[in-house]
């Protein structure tokens, strides 16, 4: 395995396999691992070694150009149909963001407009490929539009990974304070370690460690006495799919955003076009619920009794009308939010 890669996760062509870093293991130890099977995808899924939307969108599409290209099925139909099965047991490892489903469908529509199983093969390589360059593409699109909105010196509120590591490289909500920086705006993070799994903590402080951003870590429940405080300019987040009525992101988002409201501080969403699912309100989105263990365990030692009730919710719904911003590659979308999703439609965004 190569010592460092410059993406989050890409198709490594000469071995026909994924290659990612594996997000488990930071800040620690920086590992690049790679998935051979849809099961070892399927796998690094659900233990977030690959996780954020975007990446997770990249994850899928590339996951079913590895059931691609490693049936040996030659008949057409039962080549199909295996590929299908290998795509619904990506699909159903984590429920809640919409770019995983859109990542595998996308490639699947190229599997079934070939002509022949090599062509297929061909065209969901070409198609996985894609989607990751254009995530390249759509991050630098939202940290620019999304720059704009940051005053010339602010100290910002993140929440979980948007960065970075959450998509191909740069990032959604991270990526506006990459741009920022880079038009040389004084831009100060406030990471959340954002509990139970710290992606906050462990993700975001690394990545822009590394970039040589300023950050400083802070409790989950730190945030709203610092927005008391003064201290905070705006909050930014990213997004795990945002229906026609809510914002879907890591739990603890909606909190930051009742916070933000109270004190009359911006709550924007950095988030592409692929995440917006307007055809489906709050309730009909499922929303994941992990291992007991996250929550009672910290390696060998216990944080909870074994036989209490454990409820872990990895995700919560924050409702437009608390959002003051979307800021998409397309541009910035603001209240009302029916107008401006109607607008994007007409951009060529909304896959469904
Ligand atoms: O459980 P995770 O780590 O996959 O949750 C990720 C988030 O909630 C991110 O904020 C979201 O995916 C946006 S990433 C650009």
């Amino acid at each position: 395995m190569p010592g460092e890669i410059a993406y989050t996760i890409a198709w490594d062509a000469e071995n026909d396999c994924i290659v990612y870093i594996d997000q488990t293991l930071l800040p620690g130890q920086y590992e690049v691992a790679c998935c051979r099977t849809v099961d070892e995808l399927a796998d690094a899924i659900r233990r977030l070694a690959i996780r954020g939307a975007p990446a997770l969108g990249i994850a899928g599409a590339m996951g079913v150009a590895l059931a691609v290209v490693r049936s040996g099925e030659r008949d057409p139909v039962r080549f199909r149909e295996g590929v299908s099965r290998a795509a619904e047991a990506l699909r159903s490892t984590r429920p809640t963001a919409v770019n995983l489903a859109r990542g595998i469908d996308r490639v699947l529509g190229v599997i079934n407009a070939a002509v022949s199983v090599e062509a297929a093969k061909e065209a969901a390589v070409r198609e996985a490929n894609a989607v990751a360059v254009e995530d390249e593409e759509t991050c630098r699109r939202i940290g620019a539009f999304g720059a704009e909105l940051l005053p010339e010196m602010c100290t910002l509120l993140t929440h979980c990974n948007a960065g970075a590591l959450a998509c191909r490289c740069w990032g959604t909500a991270l990526g506006v304070v990459r741009s920022a920086v880079e038009a040389g705006k004084e831009v100060r993070v406030l990471a959340c370690e954002t509990r139970p799994l710290n992606q906050g903590s462990r993700l975001t402080c690394w990545e822009l460690n590394r970039d040589g951003i300023d950050v400083t870590l802070i409790t989950d429940s730190t945030a709203a006495y610092l927005m008391r405080k003064g201290v905070i300019d705006c909050v930014i987040v990213g997004a795990d799919r945002i229906t026609r009525d809510a914002v879907f992101n890591k739990i603890g988002t909606y909190m930051h955003a009742v916070s933000a409201r109270h004190h009359g501080i911006p709550f924007y969403v950095a988030a592409p076009v692929s995440t917006f699912d307007p055809a489906k309100s709050e309730e009909e989105v499922i929303v994941e619920e992990r291992d007991r263990a996250e929550l009672a365990r910290c390696g060998d030692r216990m944080l909870a009794p074994d036989d209490v009730a454990i409820l872990n919710y990895a995700f919560d719904a924050t409702p437009l009308d608390l959002v003051d911003a979307i800021v998409t590659e397309v541009g910035v979308l603001r209240p009302p939010y029916a107008e401006s999703f109607r607008l994007i439609e007409g951009k060529g965004g909304f896959e469904r």
